[in-house]
C-alpha cells in the first residue's frame, strides 16, 4: 500500500503510540488528521512532523462526547476531501481491583475505549462505503485477548472491541473496507500514568512493565509494514505476546502463571 497522499486520521495523537504513528506516517508523505482532547499537545505533535505546513491538520475531539462525533467526522472529511484510514488509538487504562473500582470508573473506561471507538467508526463508515474503500485500524491490546489482575474494565473494553470489529469486518468486506485489530504488549508511554484508579483518579505512576518496554517509535516502525500488508490482527510487544498463544492453546496454564505473577 502506497501511503503517500493517503489520508490517515489518528485518535490519541497527542502522546505515546498515536504521536509516534504521526511522525512515522509523516515521513512517508501521508496526509494526517490528528485528534485527541489537548489542543496544545496536538499542536506540539504537528510541529514535530517534518512536513507539517500542508499535510498535517489537527481536529480536537473527546471520545466521550458522542453527540459531537458526527460533526467531527464531517469536519475530518472536509479537511483533505476523504479519510482513507481511521486509526482508533485513543484510550485509557485502569489500575484497580475489580472489587474496588466504582461503576463510574468502569463505565468511563468502556465509554472512551469501546463506545467512543465504535461511535467514531460508525460515523466514518458511510463515507468509506460511499468511496468504496477504507481501512479501519483499532489499537486494542494483548488485554483484548486475555485478562490480568488490576485491569478488569480495561480488559473488558478491549475484548469488546474484538467482538464488535470482528463482526464489522465480515459486514464491510464487500465494500472493500479492511479492519485491522492491533494488540500491543508493553509500550513505554504514559498509559499507566493516565490510567484510572478505583475512584477514577489518575494512577500517576509509570507501570513496571512500561518502564522497560519498547519505545513508541519502535512500535510505530513495526506497525506500519503490517498495516501495509493489510493484516487482520497484529501482535507487537515483548515476551507478554507469548501469553496470547498460551491463552489459545493452554488457557489453564496461562491462568496459573498469571495468578502467580506480580502484576502492577
Ligand atoms: N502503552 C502500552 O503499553 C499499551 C499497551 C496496549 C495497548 N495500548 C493502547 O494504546 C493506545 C494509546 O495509548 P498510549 O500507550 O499511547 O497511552 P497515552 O500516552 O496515555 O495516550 C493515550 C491517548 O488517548 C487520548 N485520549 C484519552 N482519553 C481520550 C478521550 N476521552 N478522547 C479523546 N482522546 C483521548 C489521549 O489524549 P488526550 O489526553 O489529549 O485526550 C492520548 O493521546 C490506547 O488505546 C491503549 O489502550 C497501550
Amino acid at each position: 500500500m502506497n501511503l503517500q497522499k493517503k489520508v490517515v486520521w489518528i485518535t490519541g495523537a497527542s502522546s505515546g503510540i498515536g504521536e509516534a504513528l504521526a511522525y512515522e506516517f509523516n515521513k512517508k508523505g501521508t496526509l494526517l488528521i490528528l485528534s485527541a482532547r489537548r489542543i496544545d499537545e496536538l499542536e506540539r505533535v504537528k510541529n514535530g512532523c517534518i512536513d507539517h505546513e500542508e499535510s498535517v491538520k489537527i481536529l480536537p475531539l473527546d471520545l466521550e462526547d458522542s453527540d459531537a462525533i458526527p460533526g467531527k467526522v464531517q469536519e475530518a472529511v472536509e479537511l483533505f476531501g476523504s479519510v482513507d484510514m481511521l486509526i482508533n488509538n485513543g484510550g485509557i487504562s485502569q489500575r484497580a481491583y475489580a472489587a474496588d473500582a466504582t461503576m463510574g470508573t468502569i463505565r468511563k473506561v468502556m465509554e472512551v475505549n469501546f463506545f467512543g471507538t465504535v461511535g467514531l467508526t460508525k460515523a466514518v463508515l458511510p463515507h468509506m462505503i460511499e468511496q468504496k474503500s477504507g481501512h479501519i485500524v483499532v489499537v486494542s491490546s494483548v488485554m483484548g485477548k486475555f485478562g490480568t489482575q488490576y485491569r478488569s474494565a480495561y480488559a473488558a473494553s478491549k475484548h469488546a472491541l474484538h467482538g464488535w470489529f470482528d463482526s464489522l469486518r465480515q459486514e464491510v468486506y464487500g465494500h472493500q473496507i479492511l479492519v485491522t485489530l492491533v494488540c500491543p504488549g508493553y509500550v513505554k508511554t504514559n498509559v499507566t500514568i493516565n490510567a484510572l484508579t478505583a475512584d477514577g483518579q489518575k494512577f500517576d505512576k509509570m507501570g513496571e512493565g512500561q518502564k522497560k518496554a519498547m519505545s513508541p517509535e519502535i512500535f510505530a516502525r513495526k506497525l506500519l509494514p503490517k498495516l501495509a500488508k493489510q493484516k487482520e490482527e497484529v501482535y507487537i510487544g515483548g515476551m507478554e505476546v507469548a501469553a496470547v498463544y498460551l491463552k489459545r492453546w493452554f488457557p489453564g496454564l496461562l491462568n496459573k502463571l498469571l495468578r502467580r505473577m506480580k502484576v502492577t
